[in-house]
């Protein structure tokens, strides 16, 4: 693995935090993160919801199937695609923008020394539905995924899942 791009191996999935807060300037360091990702013409087809109750967070843990850490989490995330600003009006750019800014945050997130991981909400429409009411989403804002932040308290290792398998020259063969 190259030493240079070591900030993007050591990015993992955490899933146990310490109940140490996350600050405001370090919420909006995610966020400008986020918002640095490309987006087709720039349209930026996001909104980004920012959860601290300790209720609210307890109750997307259960609107969440996978999302239990919620209950321990200081701090959730949930960004949401807009359907009103999506290039071309197509909800696949949406998908690819917002899957960019997710990828961004969570970046960013292990950069400044935090964990998170991505807890599944788009295309699970039961949780998306539950979400949006549970945030008071317009109709046209759409919770794609969710994401639990905080000060990690595990470390899983750098790594990357390099399959040479899965990579071909020039052609399929
Ligand atoms: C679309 C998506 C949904 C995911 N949903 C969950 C989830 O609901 N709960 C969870 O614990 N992890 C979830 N993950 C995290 C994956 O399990 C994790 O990224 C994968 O196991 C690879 O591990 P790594 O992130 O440590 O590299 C999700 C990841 C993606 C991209």
């Amino acid at each position: 693995m190259n030493v240079k791009l070591a900030s993007i191996f050591a990015r993992r999935s955490v899933r146990k935090f310490t109940s140490e807060p996350v600050d405001d300037l370090t919420v909006k360091d995610l966020l400008e993160a986020a918002m640095a990702g490309p987006s087709a013409m720039a349209v930026d087809p996001w909104a980004f919801v920012v959860v601290r109750e300790r209720e609210r967070l307890a109750e997307m843990a259960e609107i969440l199937p996978y999302g239990k850490m919620l209950g321990h989490a200081p701090l959730a995330i949930v960004v949401c695609g807009d359907r009103n600003r999506t290039h071309r009006g197509l909800e696949s750019y949406m998908i690819q923008d917002c899957s960019a800014a997710v990828q961004n945050l969570l970046l960013a997130a292990s950069m400044l020394g935090l964990g998170a991981c991505w807890l599944g909400t788009h295309p699970n429409v039961e949780r998306m539905e539950a979400l949006g009411r549970l945030l008071a989403l317009p109709e046209h804002l759409v919770a794609f995924a969710t994401l639990a932040i905080g000060h990690a308290a595990e470390f899983p290792p750098p790594r990357t899942r390099y399959d040479a398998t899965r990579v071909y020259y020039e052609q399929y063969k």
